[in-house]
Order: structure tokens, then sequence, then C-alpha cells
């Protein structure tokens, strides 16, 4: 790296705020160019770090979705929120939670890590962990079940639904306005998918000033999300085993599925190459918007979404003997992804894209409000 890169950052960066609640540090967050290997030579995107925030990219709709919950009168003060979470949101739900005076449940399965699993007590979040999987739904499921159980037992309790609470999306404005006033125009928008929060939140925030935005979405493989079968999944953050109603399937230009291993390598490579990296999310999201970069024309400007930092990865992601127990640790991923033509074409195993994309169960969105 040219010293003279590094010239403009303290000489002109904005002094950070002075917080006097912690609800105060979310959002503003920084933006990193990433460019080889991910790019080819010349090339390159933007990285939104929303490990930035305290929590991750979910403090933003776990505060929105409580604050929203409070106003219209769905969470009394003091009642008790519970959630199915795989670590982000809960961190939010923590956040908001002491913000607001809630006490919080995160209902999770045995793939939460242990470290996420002490940080959420740290936090003061009660962690419920389910200990088998639904037989259809699978894990997701089997939470979803545990938190309708629990809501029965408290009555006054709230869950927030992240899966289908508009609220999610609605949280992720702020987001695209930042993104607008740091990069001016935005002409392709890389996220991952989850719950499709904010994939939706932003691309839609996005498109009031850019109606041309392209939207690329990244799933994991294994996730039934954009119409493959749901298999067992490695990969945490991204990905599904339900079709969240937040998924904006119209807003989508094309869809990638990245593998595990292609995500390790991608992770890897940003923390050396970049210093900074993330989680599976982050992982696939690179290695997407990477070949968006060499693929575009030169000249097209492209954003990424990160929406976590590494820590919670270390004895995962980052860690050899992990990821060679579950054969993850691997070179190169290819410079193309493989396409289908249709999304239920075949079962991918490894990083493909697809560019039709539609919701799965053919559902109206228009008429659930949320379009
Ligand atoms: C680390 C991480 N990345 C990506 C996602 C997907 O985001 P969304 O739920 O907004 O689609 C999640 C969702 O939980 C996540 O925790």
């Amino acid at each position: 790296m040219h010293l003279s890169l590094l010239e403009p950052l303290g000489a002109h960066a904005p002094l950070p705020v002075i917080a006097r609640r912690p609800a105060q540090l979310v959002g503003n967050t920084p933006v990193l160019w990433i460019d080889e290997p991910f790019a080819p030579p010349g090339r390159g995107f933007y990285a939104k770090l929303e490990g930035a925030n305290p929590g991750g990219i979910k403090d933003r709709p776990g505060l929105h979705m409580v604050a929203e919950a409070r106003r219209r009168g769905d969470l009394a003060p003091g009642a008790p929120i519970v959630e199915s979470s795989s670590g982000t949101l809960g961190l939010g739900l923590a956040l908001a939670g002491l913000t607001y005076g809630h006490p919080v449940t995160v209902v999770t399965d045995p793939g939460m890590e242990p470290s996420m699993v002490r940080l959420l007590t740290a936090l003061g979040a009660q962690v419920d962990q389910v200990t088998a999987p639904h037989p259809e739904g699978g894990w997701q499921e089997a939470r979803r079940e545990r938190v309708a159980e629990r809501l029965t037992r408290a009555p006054g309790a709230y869950c927030p639904d992240q899966y289908h609470n508009p609220d999610n999306r609605a949280a992720y404005r702020p987001l695209a306005a930042e993104l607008l006033a740091q990069l001016g125009r935005i002409d392709v928008l890389v996220a991952a998918v989850g719950t499709g929060g904010h994939s939706a939140g932003v691309a839609a925030g996005l498109r009031e000033s850019l109606p041309g935005l392209t939207l690329i979405g990244v799933d994991a493989v294994g996730s039934t999300i954009f119409g493959q079968p749901a298999a067992s999944r490695l990969m945490r953050g991204l990905g599904s085993s339900i079709h969240p109603e937040n998924v904006d399937y119209g807003a989508f230009t094309e869809v990638h599925w990245v593998g595990p291993a292609e995500a390790v390598w991608a992770c890897r490579q940003l923390a050396r190459r970049h210093g900074t990296s993330g989680g599976w999310s982050v992982g696939a999201v690179a290695l997407v918007a990477g070949w968006a970069a060499g693929t575009f024309p030169a000249g097209t400007r492209i954003a990424a979404i990160f929406p976590d930092g590494p820590h919670r990865y270390l004895d995962t992601v980052y860690n050899d003997a992990w990821c060679r127990e579950h054969e993850v640790l691997r070179t190169t991923p290819p410079d193309e992804p493989d396409e289908i033509a249709e999304p239920d074409e075949c079962v991918v195993t490894s990083w493909t894209r697809c560019s039709q994309v539609r919701d799965p169960l053919g559902r109206d969105l228009a008429k659930t409000g949320l379009r």
C-alpha cells in the first residue's frame, strides 16, 4: 500500500461522536475500498463495514423494531422480548433491551458459537438453545416453535419476528442514506440475504434516488430462500430454511449461492490483504462483489454490505483445525461462478449464479403490505 493513500484519512476524517448512550453509536459506519484478489487489477468495490456498529448490522433493526413496537403499543414498558436469532439480531435486541428497559430472550440452536452465547449473556440477554431440528423446517422452524411456546407462557411478551416484520426492512433507510452520502452514485449493490431485511430496505432506499440500481443477492448453498431445497448448512447469518416475507424477490437482478469453503477463502483473504473481515456472509458478499467488479464495465460503482466483523468466527472460519474437520480449507475459488437458468434447475453445492429470481411460494407481496 502507498503511504499517500493514508494521508486523507488522518487529515479530513470527521471526528467520531461522543455518545451519551450506546444506541447513539449505531450507524454512520465506514466504507472501505476492496480490490485484489477479489477483483482484477484496477477494479474493486466499496464495502460498508457494518461490523463497526456495537453489535453488527442488526443493531439497526433491533432498535427500530423495538421502538416501533413500543410506539404502536404492541410492547408495553418493561415487557419481555423473545426472538429467534443466530446471534446478530440477538446483539441488536440486547442493545434495544438496555436502551428501552426490556428483558430479552434469544432463542437459538446448537450452531450458535459458544463465544456468542457468552457475549449475549454478558450483555444481559437470556439464551435459550433448542436441542433438535424440526423434521421439515430444520433448526429455524424448531426455533420459531420455541418462540411461540414462550410467547404463550408469558402474556405481554413480544416477538419482533424479524422474518416477516416490515420494520426490519424499514430500519435500513438510514443505511441507504449513509451510502448515498458516502458514495454519491451507486450502480450495483451486493447484499447477503437471510431474513431479507437489509437487502430489501437498503435497495428500496437507494432506488428512490437511483432507480436503475442493480441488486445482487447472496445466499448460502443449502438455503431454500431462492428456490433451492433446504439442506443442513455450515454457514450462519445468511441463508434460511424458511421463506421470509421480508425477502423482496422482485428487487433482485440476480442471486448467487456461495459454499462454505469459498466463503472461508474470502474471509481469510479479506483479513490478510485488507485488514478487515467478518463471518460467512462477509466472505460470500466479498467474493460476489469482486466478481461483479471484474464483470461489469469499468467505472461501474459497486457497493457491498459487510454485516459483521470476524470475532465470533475465530473458532470456525479462522480456525484451521475446525476448517479441516469440516473440509472447507481449500484453495482459491474459481474466477467465475457456475450458472443455472432456473433457480431449481439442479441442487447447487458451490458458487453458482442465476438471473431468474422469483418467490418459490408465488406469494403476492403487494397483498402483505410489504411492497
Ligand atoms: C451476519 C449476518 N449476515 C447476514 C445476514 C442476513 O441479513 P438479513 O436478515 O437482513 O437478510 C444476517 C442475518 O441474521 C446475519 O446475522
